[in-house]
């Protein structure tokens, strides 16, 4: 089992420089979904992600000797350049579990300072992108330490697994264009434990996809992931969905190899309200989709029934809708997005996105 735990990786104090490092990383949507984890953030099936470009988290991490090596985990933390206090426990909490991994963490003083590209009340799920972007801080200082993380795919796939342990999702926001998260016989290199990239086997129809996210509330979820995914541990249809996931998992990557508009519209929608369902059959039930939420799909199916074109739609676990339509059709699908669906967002509030090349170094 793959075991990062090093208690070499710690510093001499007295010679450090003060120094700092930025990453700036995306967010992802989930095509096949993460939905129900065991042990420690372990996924029950594999997921399948298109990488996004336009919602992506800033975040420095800001290190320096510190004075009372007694202390845990010293971190300051802001928020949009504002102190943040929910923040800052429970990041470093993450970091005091982290530090079997990167021991130096408690030898030094940290500041992070943080930012999201989409409004902070826009209700776009921001644990994947934040929680990369940290992961990618972590493994950045450790490589500028210790000089131990100077392979690419090296970095990659223990900033993936860090990033994992942070939120599931986020382990996926390492890779450019789609990630896999999950073990499974279709994909050679799969884990569990972190995400591998798969770009190399697309066809070109899903290269260049467009992932518009309309904003249907902003309000705070009533109930989280996190939550959500331990609601799957008594729901009486986690084990059929553990084994659907997987052979839908097995149909979309033919799918996405062989470019079938058709087959990858039945999946993803599939899966965006079989999310839903899960979530309407748990115990206790919940609801996160809003009237506009359903209002959206209608249109959306009505569209595409009427002018051919394929556009389709997803969802996270919320109540905003992901618009996915290829380059080829931009023209005649934004015009219909900006005239028919926005009135439905909560303020006309949008986000135009589309597949990114992954997470970067400022
Ligand atoms: C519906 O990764 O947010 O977006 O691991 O508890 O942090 P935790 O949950 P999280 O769950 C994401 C669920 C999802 C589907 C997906 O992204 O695969």
């Amino acid at each position: 089992m793959l075991n990062y735990d090093n208690p070499k990786l710690v510093i001499e104090t007295a010679k450090l420089e003060p120094g700092s490092i930025t990453w700036r990383s995306p967010s992802n949507l989930a095509i096949i979904k993460y939905w129900g984890k065991y042990g420690l953030q372990l996924p029950k099936n594999p997921s399948i992600s298109f990488t996004l470009e336009n919602a992506f988290t800033q975040t420095t991490l800001e290190y320096a000797p510190k004075v009372n090596l007694e202390q845990g985990i010293e971190l300051e933390f802001f928020f949009h350049d504002e102190p943040n206090e929910a923040f800052q426990k429970k990041t470093t909490g993450f970091l005091e579990r982290l530090s079997g991994i990167f021991p130096f963490l408690r030898q030094l003083k940290l500041t992070i300072r943080t930012q999201n590209s989409f409004p902070h009340s826009a209700g776009i799920a921001s644990s994947a992108s934040g929680m990369s972007a940290l992961a990618l801080c972590l493994c950045s200082l450790e490589d500028e330490l210790f000089s131990s993380l100077n392979e690419d795919e090296a970095f990659d796939q223990k900033a993936s697994f860090v990033a994992r342990l942070g939120s599931g999702s986020a382990c996926r926001s390492i890779f450019g264009t789609l990630a896999i998260w999950g073990e499974s016989s279709d994909v050679e290199g799969s884990s569990n434990l972190f995400a591998i990239p798969y770009d190399e086997q697309i066809h070109d129809n899903f290269k260049s996809f467009h992932d518009d996210i309309l904003i249907v509330s902003t309000g705070e979820k009533g109930v989280s992931s996190t939550a959500g995914h331990a609601l799957m541990e008594e729901n009486p249809f986690a084990q059929p969905r553990y084994l659907q996931a997987r052979q839908r998992f097995s149909l979309l990557l033919t799918a996405l190899q062989k470019g079938d508009l058709d087959a990858f519209g039945k999946v993803t929608e599939n899966e965006a309200l079989t999310l839903h369902a899960l979530m309407m059959a748990s115990n206790p039930s919940y609801i996160l989709m809003r009237p506009n939420t359903l209002k959206l799909i209608e249109l959306i199916r009505a569209y595409r029934r009427e002018s051919k074109q394929p556009v389709y739609f997803s969802l996270d676990a919320g109540p905003n809708l992901h618009v996915l339509y290829p380059e080829g059709v931009i023209h005649e699908v934004r015009p219909f997005i900006e005239s028919e669906l926005v009135p439905f967002c909560e303020e006309s509030l949008w986000l135009p996105d589309w597949i990114g090349e992954g997470p970067v170094q400022i």
